[in-house]
């Protein structure tokens, strides 16, 4: 870049390559340094740089730790292009009193249409069925073959009524599928909406056919469904989940689906994240993977990372983030 152009202006440092325009709200305002081309890891130039920067663009594979935010002393907002912000040190951030942005909204449908699209491939078996059609295993219409049960006649429970969470219960609902769900606060409106019902986890857990997960990622969300709570639910039951890997134990998962605990489980988002293709979930017919797919349409995923612009160009003004996932810091 021609160094009078950039003469002055913030730095920014954006950790990869995205597509054309996606950046174009911060383009003329700051300097921008790409880091990595390839989306695997920090490039050197990320790492090197990192002493000038005034922003960071991250993505939610960018592991912003105290090390990170240690070598960078200039910093003074960090822009995460997704909702989750598990992946960011906050308390590292907010002790310098680094706002940490991050994209709710424009993200709710298109990861609610994922989720339906997973609940609705698992309750027809539509990945084993068409694996078994494939594999020659379709020798006639068969009266019991792939069979399950209506969805109007199911229970969904969801765990997290935020934003996502009500997004999957309003479609949920018009499948007839009936609401239950846990939140720390109760939400009349869905309530009166759908007739969803607030529930303890235990009791959401015992009577729900289908559970899908819609918390994020923290300190008391970690290994949430662990190997009780895979006991406390029924054996027809499918867990779906599509908020954050770790939110389920992996090998009480896996206990559950291969010792007919659960019926199955659709994830698009696993623990390690991304999950080896050498991984025995891989084998199972009753567990539908989908490589953390939730937010990716062109529209939502542009949108994220206008919304991440946006709030670069606030941090950098030193005024309120759009959205900022440690509002402590303004106190
Ligand atoms: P949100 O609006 O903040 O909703 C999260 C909800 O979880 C909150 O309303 C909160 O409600 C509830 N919650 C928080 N801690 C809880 C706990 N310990 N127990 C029970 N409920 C708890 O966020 P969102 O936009 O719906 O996104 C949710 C998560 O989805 C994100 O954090 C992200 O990890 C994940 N996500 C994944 C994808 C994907 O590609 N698969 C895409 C987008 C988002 P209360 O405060 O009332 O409890
Ligand atoms: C995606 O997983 C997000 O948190 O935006």
């Amino acid at each position: 870049m021609n160094p009078e152009k950039t003469l002055g202006k913030p730095f920014v440092i954006v950790s990869q390559e995205l597509p054309k325009g996606w950046l174009d709200l911060i383009k003329d305002e700051c300097e921008i340094l790409v880091g990595s081309k390839n989306g695997k890891g920090f490039s050197q130039s990320f790492l090197n740089n990192l002493d000038r920067a005034d922003a960071l663009f991250t993505l939610l594979t960018d592991k912003i730790d105290e090390n990170i935010i240690k070598s960078a002393p200039k910093l003074r907002v960090v822009s995460n292009m997704a909702v989750g912000v598990d992946n960011i040190n906050l308390k590292a951030c907010t002790k310098r009193k680094i706002p940490v942005g991050n994209t709710p909204g424009v993200l709710t449908d298109g990861t609610a249409d994922l989720t339906i699209s997973l609940l609705l491939a698992i309750s027809r078996r539509i990945f084993e069925a068409s694996q078994d059609a494939k594999n020659g295993q379709w020798e006639t219409w068969a009266p019991t073959g792939w069979l399950e049960s209506d969805l109007n006649e199911s229970v969904l429970g969801i765990i997290g009524m935020g934003k996502i969470g009500e997004a999957v219960a309003i479609r949920a609902h018009a499948f007839g599928l009936k609401i239950v769900y846990t939140s720390r606060s109760s939400k009349p409106i869905i309530e009166n909406k759908l007739n969803a019902k607030r529930l303890d986890l235990y009791n959401l857990l015992s009577c729900s056919d289908y559970i899908s997960l819609h918390v994020p990622l923290n300190k008391n969300t970690k290994g949430l469904i662990n190997k009780e709570e895979f006991k406390r639910m029924k054996s027809n039951t499918y867990l779906i989940n599509a908020a954050r890997g770790s939110v389920v134990n992996t090998d009480s998962l896996y206990f559950a689906l291969t010792k007919g605990l659960i019926a199955g489980a659709a994830l698009d988002v696993t623990d390690p994240e991304p999950l080896p293709h050498t991984h025995p979930l891989y084998k199972l017919k009753n567990c539908l993977i989908t490589p953390h797919i939730g937010s990716a349409t062109w529209n939502t995923r542009k949108r994220m990372a206008e919304l991440a612009c946006l709030n670069i160009l606030s941090g950098l003004k030193g005024e309120k983030l759009p959205h900022c996932a440690n509002p402590e810091v303004y106190l």
